[in-house]
């Protein structure tokens, strides 16, 4: 019988992952298959022994469950224990194991887009929900900026976020606004809220009336491909990046996890781009 894998969340209509995970297994002919479960919250325990009960193999986890998850698991690895996320759960020989490739593979994709590494430079996150945690930890954990600033609508959200970072990072908090006043001073910024995604296109996180035509400005969203916040930065003159690269290869790190074989990146981001475009 062909191996089980999915993804699990509520709602799911939207969702490209089954196109990408199931291109990939086709393309390594591997017996296999990925479905959508969506399940309503008030389904979600007895859903997830249900999957266990299929003797599903793998699955990758999305909003609102990335928290949730994590009591119907056997272990969580480190740093997706200190992201208090899990978005890829890999059952090994029956033991239910929860990781997070969100925050790695957002960073590899931004690295492509930088050119370079992200060693110190000064770094503002715009956001402070699940997204931009994984992404804060994995930059703290993995490189050496010179600072990572949190800005968010709510402010008292980025001074918690900035204030548990369990490495030595340097950090900061501020408004939106103040991060406007000094919009010159960071070098790559980030945007980690759903402002500017379909059908909201019209919408800006952050005016970037002080940007620097050196910077890189990065957006996780990637429904539209350009948002508009991509769009002034690009008519600043400013480098651009979108969310295309971390959907990617977070599917393709969660692929690899499951089946210890690293998939053909540039089909997967070949078929999400064609549905996109
Ligand atoms: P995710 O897991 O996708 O990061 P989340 O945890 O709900 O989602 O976080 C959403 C983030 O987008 C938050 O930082 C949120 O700001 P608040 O903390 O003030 O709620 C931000 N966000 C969402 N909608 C927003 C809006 N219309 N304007 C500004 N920020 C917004």
């Amino acid at each position: 019988m062909s191996t089980l894998y999915g993804l699990v969340g509520y709602p799911l209509g939207h969702s490209l992952s089954p196109l990408m995970q199931n291109d990939a297994f086709k393309r390594l002919n591997m017996d296999a298959h990925y479905e959508a479960f969506p399940i309503e919250p008030v389904h979600f325990e007895s859903a997830i022994g249900e999957l266990k009960d299929k003797n599903i193999q793998g699955f990758n986890v999305t909003i609102p469950y990335k928290v949730d998850i994590m009591k119907h698991l056997d272990e969580v690895d480190p740093l997706a224990k200190a992201i208090g996320a899990v978005n890829t759960v890999v059952n090994q020989d029956g033991r239910y194991i929860g990781y997070n490739t969100d925050g790695e593979g957002y960073v590899t994709s931004l690295l492509k887009a930088v050119e370079g590494s992200l060693s110190q430079k000064r770094i503002l996150i715009i956001g402070a929900g699940g997204a931009a945690k994984a992404i804060f930890y994995t930059i703290a954990a993995q490189h050496a900026p010179e600072v990572i600033a949190i800005c968010n609508r709510t402010v008292e959200k980025a001074a918690i976020l900035a204030n548990e970072l369990p490495f030595s990072t340097k950090t900061a908090a501020m408004s939106i606004s103040d991060a406007e006043k000094q919009l010159d001073t960071f070098d790559i910024i980030i945007n980690t809220t759903s402002v500017g995604m379909y059908p909201n296109v019209d919408e800006l996180p952050l005016a970037l009336t002080l940007l620097q035509k050196e910077a890189v400005v990065s957006d996780i969203i990637y429904n539209p491909l350009k948002t508009k916040l991509l769009k002034e930065a690009e008519a600043k003159g400013a480098g651009t990046h979108n969310g295309v690269g971390m959907f990617v290869l977070q599917g393709a790190l969660a692929f690899e996890k499951w089946t210890n074989v690293r998939p053909d990146e540039e089909a997967m981001e070949h078929i999400v781009l064609s549905t996109l475009t």
